[in-house]
């Protein structure tokens, strides 16, 4: 028999935080994404404060999920904040569960999910981006094809090009620190990993500022 998922106790479980929140929240995907859970998505209490985190300054701003996988993080942000989360996701089976819970969660615009590598597109128009440990090891065989090393230097690459101000919020890590220009404001251990925020100064080597200009988060 088909599960008829509940999407009020989704709601739920990202407002309220209760302590199954997980449980609750996970319901609403197919049994082989639900297994897989405590490892590769992020837990409803650390994506609700990582969404805090990245938006304190620009609660209007463009997110970024680096690898969206089911999408759990944007939509826990697009139910918990006025921001815009866009995810790319690599892997076409996890984007294609990400677009049909979106659908059963009635997101709307508050997220955008694009079955794309996320290290080919510009990061310029986000206001920061988010990274859950994404390139270990890859979730399906084949969906990171240039290896680790190769996607944390094009992550760090990508990076350089973000706006003074912007933020940066890791889960576990990504495999390197931010690059020159950021600096660490918060490191906070939850549920057994370092959530840590970066923010840019505009001061990339050979650049000076960066010429995206002032915005709220620079005053
Ligand atoms: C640990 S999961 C995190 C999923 C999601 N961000 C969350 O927190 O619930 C990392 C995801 O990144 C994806 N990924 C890794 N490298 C990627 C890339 N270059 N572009 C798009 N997706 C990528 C993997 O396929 C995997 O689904």
């Amino acid at each position: 028999m088909t599960r008829v998922p509940d999407v009020s106790v989704v709601r739920r479980a990202v407002a309220e935080l209760p302590l199954d929140a997980d449980a609750a929240f996970d319901a609403i995907y197919p049994d082989w994404v639900r297994v897989a859970s405590p490892r590769w998505w992020t837990p409803v209490r650390v994506a609700r404060r990582a969404v805090d985190l990245l938006t304190r300054e620009c609660p209007d701003g463009r997110y970024l999920d680096v690898g969206s996988g089911v999408g759990k993080f944007c939509f826990v942000g697009a139910l918990a904040s006025r921001a815009h989360f866009t995810g790319f996701e690599c892997d076409a089976r996890l984007h294609e569960v990400a677009v049909a819970t979106s659908h059963m969660l009635g997101i709307g615009a508050g997220c955008a999910l694009s079955h794309r590598d996320a290290l080919e597109i510009d990061w310029v128009p986000f206001d920061g981006v988010y990274l859950f440990n994404p390139f270990d090891p890859p979730w399906a065989p084949g969906a990171v094809h240039r290896g680790r090393a190769a996607a944390v230097r094009a992550t760090l690459a990508r990076l350089r090009t973000l706006r003074r101000g912007a933020r940066v919020v890791s889960y576990n890590g990504f495999g390197a620190a931010p690059p020159e220009g950021f600096v660490a404001t918060a490191r906070l251990q939850l549920h057994g990993a370092a959530l840590e925020v970066w923010r840019s100064t505009g001061r990339i080597e050979g650049r000076g500022l960066t010429s995206r200009g002032r915005t709220s988060a620079d005053r």
